[in-house]
């Protein structure tokens, strides 16, 4: 019997791989490591191969899987916490499973299980066309940088292909600093695959040999398994000297970063790959025309390219038919906070915002009610219970105040104090400025002091002190030179405007 034990980081974190080891002790047991399929509440998820398909188990423990197996789980018996068979699962059917169709259903550096689920199919396409025309299908379906700021992609990728240079470079971001997101991890740690096609294409579309992937310090995991995965797909001719037996050259570079947020910025991200001190660096020039090695750069987050395989397969006009309004196709959503149901939402771009937190969030995880949702990250609004009908997309959420950013929702409840967490996010600001200007590396500093003022200082200050605090944001917004200060100042301004009275004299919690 094949039994499915996820690898994926978020798993072992919860015992999957003594899960894994107490199974493999069972006669007749053969196990395999899938990535996640995003369920991450129920982790370890553990799926038995029968005749009716994986039949899952969820929230395993090893001291579990003896009374489990003598009851029948490997016949697929309804024992433990079964949940029948996983594809049939609600809270997966529900959902439109795009880029991350193929999570979680093979190990993830199977080469021939991509290949069979329809892997590669879009990098061939790509090979058979003018590369101008495979940007034009990307322009096509719509799709927009799924990092944060949502910037066509078909159209960065036309800047690069018109560009004139003697060298081109693709540059993944899986960075991901954000607080509350992990799709790029658990894509990375699940089906490599699809984000290295991806690249490949846009490779292919653009005229670059050379791809460099940058991936955060503190996903181990995700390294090894990309690592392994490029070492894969070269030895099979997908990428390398000669991909596909085209002519063409595309070699893939895993960079690591060092802990540093602002390296997920993109021209940070440049400078670390080239061996310097994350620093932001002045646009324009735009990497598209000057990133690399001053080469013209397609940078995009790997979600943006794990979602080309399938505009490639399936056409730009299908990929666009998803969505709302100027947002087409589908957001890898991340729930996260103190919900019941945390984990990787694949939903079409203008999804009500409280079906993802209620719906498939299930609400909070402490069973208190919903006080506030932060969208985006840290540089993200909070947004409040009353005000969660609404699209979540680029342009609907940023009418609501706030920002998609890279799709990490995180949710509080009524033990949720604003005021402590815009003095978190200045606090956060201060720690993780690269200090290039003054109003981000200064003022988040002086944030910190004046949300103190208002919060723990003499009463006859406080109003003083909100005058200072929103002067200091408006300084901060315009004058900063990227969005790490630019948008500090928008969780700080959405709880100053949605939670005021948690900001009353000796309001809140500890400084
Ligand atoms: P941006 O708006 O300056 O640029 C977006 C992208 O478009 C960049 O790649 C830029 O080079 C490109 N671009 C701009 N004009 C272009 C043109 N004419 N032709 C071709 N390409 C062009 O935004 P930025 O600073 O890159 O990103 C800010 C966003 O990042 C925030 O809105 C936030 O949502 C997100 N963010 C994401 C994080 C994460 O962990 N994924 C962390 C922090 C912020
Ligand atoms: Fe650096 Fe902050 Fe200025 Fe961005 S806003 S360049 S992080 S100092």
């Amino acid at each position: 019997t094949i039994v499915w034990v996820p690898r994926d980081s978020s798993a072992r974190a919860v015992g999957a791989d003594e899960v894994a080891a107490a199974l493999a002790q069972q006669p007749g047991v053969t196990v395999r490591r899938n990535g996640t399929r995003g369920m991450l509440w129920r982790e370890p998820l553990v799926e038995v191969e029968t005749p009716a398909g994986r039949v899952g188990y969820a929230n395993v423990a090893p001291t579990d899987v003896p009374g489990l197996v003598s009851g029948g789980m490997l016949e697929g018996a309804p024992v433990g916490n079964s949940l029948g068979p996983v594809a049939e699962d609600p809270w997966l059917t529900a959902q439109h499973r795009v880029s991350c169709a193929r999570l979680g259903l093979a190990e993830p550096t199977d080469i021939a299980a991509y290949r069979d689920a329809g892997g590669w199919a879009g990098l061939r396409r790509a090979l058979d066309m003018d590369p101008a025309d495979v940007v034009e299908e990307v322009v096509t379906s719509g799709l927009r940088g799924r990092g944060g700021a949502g910037f066509p992609t078909g159209i960065k990728w036309r800047t690069v292909l018109e560009a004139q240079a003697d060298q081109k470079f693709v540059a993944g971001n899986l960075d991901e600093g954000d607080s509350g997101t992990f799709a790029d991890r658990i894509l990375a740690e699940g089906d490599p695959f699809t984000l290295l096609e991806g690249m490949a294409i846009a490779a292919v579309a653009i005229g670059a040999t050379e791809g460099y992937l940058y991936v955060r310090s503190e996903y181990p995991d995700a390294i090894a398994i990309l690592g392994e995965a490029i070492s894969v797909a070269t030895a099979e001719g997908y990428l390398g000297e000669d991909v596909l037996g085209s002519g063409r050259s595309f070699t893939v570079h895993v960079r690591r970063g060092a802990g540093a947020y602002i390296c997920g910025e993109e021209t940070s991200m440049l400078e670390s790959i080239e061996g310097r001190r994350g620093e932001v660096r002045a646009k324009p020039p735009i990497p598209a025309l000057s990133g690399l090695w001053g080469r013209p750069t397609v940078v995009n987050n790997v979600l943006t390219f794990a979602a080309v395989p399938a505009i490639l397969t399936g056409g730009g006009e299908t990929y666009a038919a998803a969505g709302d309004g100027r947002s087409r196709g589908t957001q890898v959503f991340q729930l996260a906070g103190n919900v019941a149901r945390g984990g990787l939402v694949e939903a079409d771009l203008g999804t009500d915002l409280r079906e993802l937190v209620e719906g498939f969030g299930g609400g909070t995880r402490s069973g208190r009610p919903v006080r506030a949702v932060q969208v985006g990250g840290p540089l993200g609004a909070y947004l409040p219970a009353a005000g969660l009908d609404v699209a979540a997309g680029y342009e609907t959420l940023a009418e609501a105040g706030g920002m998609l950013g890279h799709g990490g929702i995180v949710v509080f409840d009524d033990t949720f104090d604003a005021a402590r967490m815009a003095r978190f996010a200045m606090e956060f600001c201060a720690a993780e400025s690269c200090g290039k200007c003054t109003p981000c590396r200064v003022g988040s500093t002086r944030g910190v002091e004046t949300i103190d003022r208002i919060r723990v200082g003499p009463p006859a200050e406080r109003e003083a002190a909100l005058v200072l605090l929103e002067d200091l944001c408006t300084t901060m917004t315009s004058g900063s030179l990227c969005a790490m200060g630019g948008l500090t100042p928008m969780p700080v301004r959405s709880a100053l405007k949605h939670f005021p009275e948690d900001f009353a004299p000796a309001g809140g919690g500890d400084a």
